[in-house]
């Protein structure tokens, strides 16, 4: 356990907070380091998302991913479709993709437009070249443990966040608020795994789950990714706990000049009193998603790099 967690009053002054703009920041360092390895051996890490209709939030994810990868010296390309492009036509563009030796990573964002089947379209995708992590290849190989799989970016980066702020997840409770594809059950798959960053006894919790509080009260570490704005309240989180939020909420604030602000899902100033570490939103597990998104697509090159 970090100090915290055995420090004879660890809440005394109010949680100690999880950075993840400057931990992505270093994790994105060392992916650009790793690059320059691969360009001195001819490898040019090559990571092309795809991006289909206008839905102006998947723009600004697609925009951020592509001006990290440059900056950690890829060879990034953002494809953009009309939202009337059909299933065939993306499909056959993920063939293209796949073939190229120059694309090592392939990222479709979602939601895709309606007339589209997301999983045909994952499915679709190389599972080698799936740095997303949602090819069900990807899904299974992070289930049983195989390390040349790639797990989803943001569960990823929350037990890359655990390990990077000398979280001990063995044998801890950890409960995780959130049963999605995206982020609680393959997170679920990353922390019950034997080695650093797992071991933890974890537990799933959704919204058919009877009596949440009895639930989250228990945990040494409690993830929250549910999608509700400060839904875990401090009577909710055990003192000492390390409390990771992944939800990203808009709410309205007639103070801001955008006439909004995000919040997490978790009450963040009541919590942090409760909590050992916590971390903020924005400014948590956000960055970490791209951070290794990159760290994924620098894998994926390497792996695939001719022997
Ligand atoms: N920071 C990042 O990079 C990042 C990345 C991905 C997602 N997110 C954010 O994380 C949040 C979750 O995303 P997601 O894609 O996992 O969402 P999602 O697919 O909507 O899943 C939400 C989960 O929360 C559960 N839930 C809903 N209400 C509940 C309640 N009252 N009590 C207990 N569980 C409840 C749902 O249960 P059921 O399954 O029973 O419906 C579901 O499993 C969102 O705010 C999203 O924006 C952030």
């Amino acid at each position: 356990m970090p100090a915290e967690l055995t420090s004879t009053d660890p809440v005394a002054q109010g949680a100690r907070l999880i950075d993840g703009t400057t931990l992505a920041a270093k994790i994105r360092g060392d992916v650009a380091v790793e690059v320059s390895a691969l360009r001195a051996r001819g490898v040019v890490p090559g990571l092309t998302v795809v991006l289909v209709g206008d839905d102006p939030a998947s723009a600004v994810y697609v925009g951020a991913k592509e001006k990290a990868s440059r900056e950690a010296g890829m060879a990034g390309e953002t494809i953009r479709l009309p939202a009337t492009t059909s299933q065939d036509d993306l499909l056959s563009l993920v063939d293209r993709l796949n073939s190229d030796p120059g694309v090592h990573g392939i990222l479709v964002q979602m939601p895709l437009p309606r007339h589209i089947d997301p999983d045909a379209v994952i499915e679709r995708i190389r599972p080698d070249k799936d740095v997303d992590g949602f090819h069900p290849v990807n899904v299974g190989k992070v289930l049983i443990g195989q390390s040349d799989g790639f797990a989803p970016c943001t569960p990823a980066g929350v037990q890359r966040m655990l390990v990077e702020s000398g979280v001990e997840t063995r044998g801890a409770n950890c409960v995780i608020v959130g049963r999605s594809n995206i982020v609680g059950k393959p997170l679920a798959a990353l922390l019950v795994q034997s080695g650093t960053g797992g071991d933890a006894t974890v537990t799933v919790c959704h919204s058919r789950t009877r009596d949440l509080r009895e639930h989250t009260r228990r945990a040494d570490i409690l993830i929250a990714a549910v999608g509700r704005p400060r839904m875990i309240t401090a009577d909710m989180v055990k003192s000492g706990a390390v409390v990771i939020d992944v939800g990203v909420n808009r709410i309205p604030d007639a103070t801001r000049k955008s006439g909004t602000r995000l919040v997490g899902d978790v009450d963040f100033d009541a919590v942090r009193k409760v909590a050992s570490l916590i971390t903020p939103v924005p400014g948590g597990v956000g960055p970490m998603t791209i951070a290794m998104l990159l760290a994924n697509t620098a894998r994926a090159a390497r792996q695939l790099e001719p022997a």
